[in-house]
Order: structure tokens, then C-alpha cells, then sequence
């Protein structure tokens, strides 16, 4: 027993390791399963893996179980993600971009259900078949539709198996395909017509919603049909508010990142403290000092800052002697502020004229030496 249970996580170890990005149930097996066994005698809403408590210490960590914080945001607002799912209405993750609302919906479906991989990708080109269920049509022509020729998508699968279904980028979809979601979140019934009579309406097994998200930049929620919000509850996911925690959210899943992509780098306190202020003093418009100054256009979330920085550590080690500058901070600044709009450099540079250059510290000051590298 022993023996297999050493096997087991040296398996997992080993796939943490080689993939780029294993699921969160992969990545974090071990604090899923003393969760698991932890509350094997709480109460559970039907279906569920593990208890609304158990779900809230895995996302928001728990020192005292060694457990880090996976997700940054406040327990209240939590909690009410956690029982909307336990509702008979689809939890609606609504924010701006790079607020964590795919990462959340993950670490959800994780907690919950045991599988964070039921995800329908939302896009322009998502259709029906890569919601509900599509066909092989080899075996459809050989034996007629039935079990084996139907290829089940992941809404299919969630209803069978009473799981959470992801449903990314929502609003991206034609309302038509949004619709498909209509009878199925209200009756949690879905029919399938080419089946025979007696096996034609699958009824969605306890443990089965669905979480989706939606970003406030791009088609907004306002694409979507009455008729379906009222099917769900929204929350919407804000930027993290306090400047130290996100601090140590960068600095965590960027060293992390460096690890795994096998570079020797971390970024030390000073860099991580010149990032994450220059990234919110950014977005917000504004210095820590309450001076206004003019927002960027674009975007500058926590999970680009995070990007920024691992490129700076890869910079480093591959092209440098390993020590992260402020001048590689600098030079990959520019891949997140300019995507479309090219006043955006321009506000940043005066961003380093105005705000930056009064700063004295030596790495502030080392920043301001490399504002030539914003080109
Ligand atoms: N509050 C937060 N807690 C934890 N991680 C966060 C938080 N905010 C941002 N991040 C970072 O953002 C990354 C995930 O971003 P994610 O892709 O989930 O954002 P998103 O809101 O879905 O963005 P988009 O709207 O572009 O799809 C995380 O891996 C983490 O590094
Ligand atoms: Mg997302």
C-alpha cells in the first residue's frame, strides 16, 4: 500500500515536471487528497468531492496544513462563488483580462468535482457539436447512432458524470450557441434526437453546473441574452487590491515559472517591488502617492506582470550573467503595454520622465537608466 501510494506521487511528481502545464488535479493531487479525507464526514452538496470548507481552504490556502494560496481575493466573495454552484444557477466569472477568471474557474472544478478538464473554449467558431456531442461517423454509417458512435463533448460529459463543465469566454459565441446552454441549466435535461426513444433525454447527474467566464474588454456581457444571465449568478473578479499580496503572488508564480521552464533565476524583493508598482500605477491611473496621472489603454494585469517578469528572468540567464536587471524588466515592459496602441508607449514614457526619475533608490534609479530600451 505504502509502496504504491510512493509510486503514485513519484508518477505525479514526474508528470508535474515534464508537462508545461499540468491541470490544477494533477499539479496539486496531494492537498486535494487529505482534503478529501480530511472532510470525508462533512456535509457535501450531492455529487460534490468534497465539502464547501474543504474547497475554500484549497483556494485559499491554509497555513497551519502547509497548504500555499493558490488564488488571491477576498474569502467573502469566495464563499458566494462556492454556493452558487451548489444552486440550481451557473456561476458567471465576469472581470477584466488577466484577473485570474479562468484560473478560479480551475481551482473550482478541481476542488469540486476532481476534473478541471471539462472546458468548452469559447470563440467565434465554437459550435454545438463542440458543446453537446458529435459523431463518429464511420461507426454511425456501420451501426447507426448509439453510444459508441456518439462522441461525447463536455457538456455531455459533465451531465453524465455530475461534474462542474467549464465554459470559457462565453460571450465570445454566437447568442445562438449561448443558447444551447438555456434548457440545459434550467431543466438539466438534454435531448438528444437521433438516439431511440427510450434513450433520447440525458438527465444531469447530481454534482453537475456550470461555471463560465466572460472578460469586460473584449464583447462584454451585454452580448448575452436575457434569457441566460437570469440562469446565472455573477461575480465579478477585481484586480488584487492590496499592493503587498500582489507582490508576493508575482514573485511566487514567477519563480515557479522559472523553475519549471529549468532557469536558475528568481526575481529578488527590489525588482518584484518595482514591477508591481509600475504595473498599478498603470492600470489605476494613479502613483502610490495619490498623484493622477493618464491611463494606458490597454490592460496591465497581475498575470502580465507576472509574464513580464519570467521573460526577464529568461532573459537573463540566456543572455546575461544570470541576474535579473531592471533593464530586463524594462526592455519586456514593452510587450505588454504595446499591443495596439502606440500612445500607450508614449504615456509610459512619460511615466519614467514624470514619476520614475524623482524616485532615488538604487534599482528606481537603475530603471530610469534603461528608459532608453522603451522602443
Ligand atoms: N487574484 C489572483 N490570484 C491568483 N493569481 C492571479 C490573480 N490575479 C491574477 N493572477 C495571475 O493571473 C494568472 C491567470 O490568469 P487567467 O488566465 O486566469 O486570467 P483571466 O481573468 O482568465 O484572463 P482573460 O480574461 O484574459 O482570460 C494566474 O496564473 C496568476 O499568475
Ligand atoms: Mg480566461
Amino acid at each position: 500500500m505504502a509502496k504504491k501510494k510512493a509510486a503514485n506521487s513519484s508518477a505525479a511528481a514526474s508528470v508535474t515536471t515534464t508537462l508545461q502545464r499540468p491541470s490544477a488535479e494533477v499539479q496539486y493531487a496531494n492537498e486535494l487528497a487529505s482534503l478529501a479525507k480530511a472532510s470525508v464526514k462533512d456535509a457535501k452538496p450531492p455529487g460534490w468531492k468534497r465539502s464547501p470548507r474543504a474547497v475554500l481552504t484549497f483556494v485559499l490556502g491554509d497555513t497551519e496544513r502547509d497548504m500555499p494560496a493558490k488564488f488571491v481575493g477576498r474569502r467573502a466573495f469566495l464563499e458566494r462563488c462556492i454556493v452558487s454552484l451548489a444552486t440550481n444557477r451557473g456561476l458567471m466569472l465576469i472581470g477584466e483580462p488577466g484577473t485570474a477568471k479562468s484560473y478560479l474557474s480551475e481551482l473550482l472544478a478541481a476542488a469540486i468535482s476532481g476534473d478541471s478538464t471539462l472546458t468548452i473554449q469559447g470563440s467565434a467558431g465554437t459550435t454545438e457539436d463542440n458543446i453537446r456531442y458529435s459523431w463518429n461517423y464511420a461507426l454511425l454509417v456501420a451501426e447507426g447512432p448509439g453510444e459508441r458512435s456518439l462522441v461525447p463533448a463536455p457538456l455531455y460529459l459533465g451531465m453524465t458524470h455530475g461534474k462542474l463543465v467549464r465554459f470559457e469566454e462565453i460571450t465570445r459565441c454566437a447568442l445562438e450557441i449561448q443558447d444551447v446552454m438555456l434548457s440545459v441549466l434550467s431543466d438539466r435535461v438534454m435531448a438528444i434526437p437521433e438516439l431511440p426513444e427510450d434513450n433520447r433525454m440525458l438527465y444531469a447527474k447530481a454534482g453537475f453546473n456550470v461555471i463560465a467566464t466572460a472578460n469586460t474588454r473584449d464583447r462584454g456581457v451585454n452580448e448575452m441574452s436575457a434569457a441566460l444571465k437570469r440562469r446565472f449568478n455573477f461575480e465579478t473578479v477585481h484586480p488584487i487590491a492590496d499592493i503587498s499580496q500582489e507582490m508576493e503572488l508575482v514573485a511566487r508564480e514567477t519563480n515557479r515559472n522559472l523553475e519549471r521552464a529549468q532557469v536558475p533565476v528568481r526575481l529578488d524583493s527590489d525588482l518584484t517591488e518595482l514591477l508591481v508598482t509600475t504595473f498599478r500605477e498603470l492600470r489605476q491611473g494613479r502613483t502610490i502617492d495619490g498623484k493622477g496621472m493618464e491611463t494606458l489603454s490597454t490592460t496591465l494585469s497581475t498575470a502580465e506582470a507576472v509574464g513580464t517578469a519570467c521573460a526577464a528572468g529568461i532573459h537573463a540567464y540566456y543572455f546575461a550573467d544570470g541576474q535579473v536587471e531592471p533593464a530586463h524588466l524594462v526592455r519586456h515592459l514593452v510587450g505588454s503595454v504595446l499591443k495596439d496602441n502606440p500612445e500607450d508607449l508614449k504615456k509610459v514614457r512619460h511615466y519614467f520622465d514624470h514619476v520614475v526619475k524623482k524616485r532615488k533608490t538604487v534599482s528606481w534609479k537603475a530603471f530610469y537608466d534603461a528608459r532608453n530600451e522603451l522602443i
